[in-house]
């Protein structure tokens, strides 16, 4: 069987290319219908005790947060892995990226599992390992490689975050990209012409940090799209960037768009817009707030009751905000429907399932980052944890 580089549901790659990868699920799935699912989460969940730890992020579903030990962004889940030692099993409501960091943070001892294998992120596929290396050979060639430290957003493959592990780099979330950059950019104090980041996947977040809390300007940035031949970009451009942005983005928040922002605000002059900063650059500049999951939920837990809000990130967790807090006005960013596709592929079905199997003795779905990548990955991953002073939006 010939294997090609697939970049979706990437774990069925070279397994059988024909079926829909990833998400079979071996034993009985339970059907959405069943009506104790909920009592048969519990039950499973009381059998394992201590054994089991389910960390649930904020755009999972409502019928899977609730059984969360846990909740949190991308930042603060990473965290939460590193902390629990003692659980055997990590069961990670999340997705694929979100998975590996944990496994890559927790001992070769314990297990993670991630309930539906088809629960990847469109904006971690934008960046392939192969293209990131070709990448840095083109940088090699203008002769800037020295100058040039590679950043990458959680939201990427275990693979690129070995890549920044093994070139000088270091992991950054929604919640760090400033401290991130600034730790960069001081790596190379030397470097001729001043020190350079490449950022990868997410163009939006990196964009955003560096020209609204970086001082950078929107010249000092390039965009390196890893499907035209030499990024698109020439030498001389490459030379002139201090911040070289991969061509990737989130398609859930690219939804958002800077008329709606207008529009809101002439219906409700005093409605606050608050906004994910995977947003593009148009929309975060017409947003009163932009910040991590953690920060938006933290943000309107603050807010004072009557005040009004549209939220633009994803819509599991703004309609939780609306249901939690009735005294507030709170509506989403966007005219449609846009829930992440990926992160609802985890259902209550699938929860019960792999708690379910584990109470059997089966680990299903498991999450195991080969050991090299493991490594290299965990050197970004802890120059990450190790950052001063986080917790702006903590
Ligand atoms: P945070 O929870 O870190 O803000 O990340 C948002 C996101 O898109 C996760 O996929
Ligand atoms: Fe990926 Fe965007 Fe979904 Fe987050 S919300 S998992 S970045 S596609």
């Amino acid at each position: 069987m010939t294997t090609v580089d697939l970049p979706l549901l990437p774990l069925g790659r070279g397994v059988d290319l024909q079926s829909e990868r990833g998400v079979e699920c071996p034993g009985d799935l339970p059907a959405a219908s069943d009506p104790d699912l909920v009592a048969r989460a519990l039950a499973a969940k009381e059998a394992l005790g201590e054994r089991v730890f389910v960390l649930g992020h904020h755009y999972q579903r409502d019928e899977v947060i609730q059984f969360a030990d846990v909740t949190g962004d991308s930042f603060k889940l990473a965290r939460e892995a590193a902390a629990r030692p003692d659980a055997e099993f990590i069961v990670f409501c999340g997705v694929h990226f979100m998975a590996e960091s944990a496994d890559i943070l927790t001992s070769p001892a314990q297990q993670v599992v991630l309930p539906d294998l088809a629960a990847g992120c469109s904006m971690a596929d934008m960046a392939r390992l192969q293209q990131v290396e070709a990448a840095w050979d083109a940088m090699a060639e203008a002769g800037i490689q020295d100058s040039v430290v590679p950043v990458t957003y959680m939201n990427s493959s275990a693979d690129i975050k070995a890549f920044c592990g093994r070139n000088g780099g270091v992991v950054c979330t929604s919640s760090n990209a400033q401290t991130a950059l600034e730790w960069a950019y001081a790596q190379k104090p030397d470097a001729e012409g001043g020190a350079k980041v490449l950022f990868m996947p997410d163009q939006h977040l990196g964009r955003n940090t560096a020209v609204l809390q970086m001082g950078l300007t929107l010249e000092d940035c390039v965009v390196w799209d890893p499907h035209r031949p030499g990024g698109g970009l020439t030498p001389e451009q490459l030379r002139d960037a201090r911040m070289i942005l991969w061509k990737g983005h989130c398609s859930v928040h690219g939804r958002f768009s800077p008329d709606v922002v207008d529009a809101l605000r002439a219906k409700d002059p005093e409605i606050q817009i608050l906004v994910h900063p995977e947003c593009t650059h148009e929309v975060v500049l017409k947003a009163d707030l932009v910040g991590s999951t953690e920060f938006i939920i933290q943000t309107i837990e603050a807010a004072p009751a009557g005040s009004s809000w549209a939220i633009g990130t994803e819509l599991n967790l703004v309609k939780r905000l609306a249901d939690q807090h009735p005294d507030k006005k709170i509506a989403f960013l966007d005219r449609t429907v846009c829930y992440c596709s990926t992160m609802n592929r985890i259902d209550l079905p699938h929860l019960v399932w792999a708690l379910e199997s584990l109470v059997a003795g089966t680990v299903v779905n498991r999450i195991d980052v080969d050991p090299t990548t493991t490594e290299q990955a965990l050197v970004a991953l802890e120059r990450m944890l190790a950052l001063p002073g986080k917790t702006a939006k903590d």
